[in-house]
């Protein structure tokens, strides 16, 4: 039987130690503040920023809400952004994507303070992250690696296949994958003989965004499978990238969906808020 990793048991274990740590801050004389900018009212936006700011209260950490209408121009959030790298009592700033497309996204990360850039979004973020050095780790890789570790499986010198190749997700989880030792490759849309390649994985991290694609097939026996995907099946039930049902009896370690990679995104951003006050 496959252990099923807890993604909801282990966000709320970071997400207590965090306020733990945040209390002893604040007997410190520290507060921690972070600026929640949302252009528009996409209503699955509404909901990820509404959990950040409740995740924010549970922890002990100050969300400024900057709710700006669909019609703002791309000069207005980017004024807005600048204001907000020169006040000093806002220390993370996380512009909710997507945003409307008359605003181009890259610019408005790359005006992020990469002192600020709690998402982990910044060139420099990227960079620093490549290149070994700290800086602040894009959210939902850096969940997946606590997942790992906390779930007691080693990533060092295994066999480790990334399948998605997005700046959010697939690029930044290769970069801490072979950070912790493993043996990476990044496969993706144009990947020839993906069954094959996908089968040498020990772990096999999939953000391919097409529902339930990889099937037993896909996977060797004893792997450790992580799911990225959220999406609804034909039942309207929440389903990942991963067909659970037919995968499971053959891996040794699965996350679900709901319940595995997605609760851990939000703790690792409370984790890069609380960073900003450790520096
Ligand atoms: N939209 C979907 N996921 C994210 C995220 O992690 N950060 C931001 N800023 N926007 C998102």
């Amino acid at each position: 039987m496959a252990q099923i990793i807890d993604g909801k048991l282990i966000s709320a274990q970071i997400k207590d130690e965090l306020k733990e740590e945040v209390k002893k801050i604040s007997e410190n004389g520290g507060h921690i503040c972070l600026a929640v900018v949302q252009v528009g009212d996409d209503p699955a936006s509404s909901v990820y920023v509404n959990n950040k700011k409740k995740a924010c209260a549970y922890i002990g950490i100050e969300s400024r809400a900057y709710e700006l209408p669909e019609t703002t121009t791309e000069a207005e959030l980017v004024s807005l952004v600048e204001e907000l790298n020169a006040d000093s009592e806002v220390n993370g700033i996380l512009v909710q994507l997507p945003l409307p497309p008359h605003i181009n996204e890259d610019l408005v990360i790359r005006t992020i303070s990469p002192d600020k850039d709690v998402d982990g979004f910044h060139p420099g973020s990227v960079g620093r992250l490549w290149i070994g050095e700290k800086g602040f780790l894009s959210c939902t890789p850096a969940g997946i690696i606590q997942l790992l570790k906390r779930s007691g499986i080693e990533i060092e010198g295994k066999e480790c296949v990334v399948i998605g190749r997005s700046n959010i997700v697939g690029k930044p989880m290769a970069a801490l994958l072979l950070r912790e030792n493993g043996t990476v490759t990044v496969a993706h849309s144009r990947t020839k003989n993906l069954k094959e390649v996908a089968r040498r994985a020990d772990i096999l991290i999939v953000a391919i965004g097409k529902r339930q694609f990889i099937n037993a097939e896909y996977v060797k026996d004893g792997a450790v499978v992580i799911d990225v995907g959220m999406h609804r099946d034909e039942n309207n039930k929440l389903c990942g990238d991963v067909d659970f049902t037919d995968v499971a009896d053959k891996v040794s370690a699965i996350t679900p969906v709901p319940g595995g990679v997605g609760p851990m995104t939000i703790a690792m951003l409370m984790n890069n808020c609380v960073e900003t006050a450790r520096r």
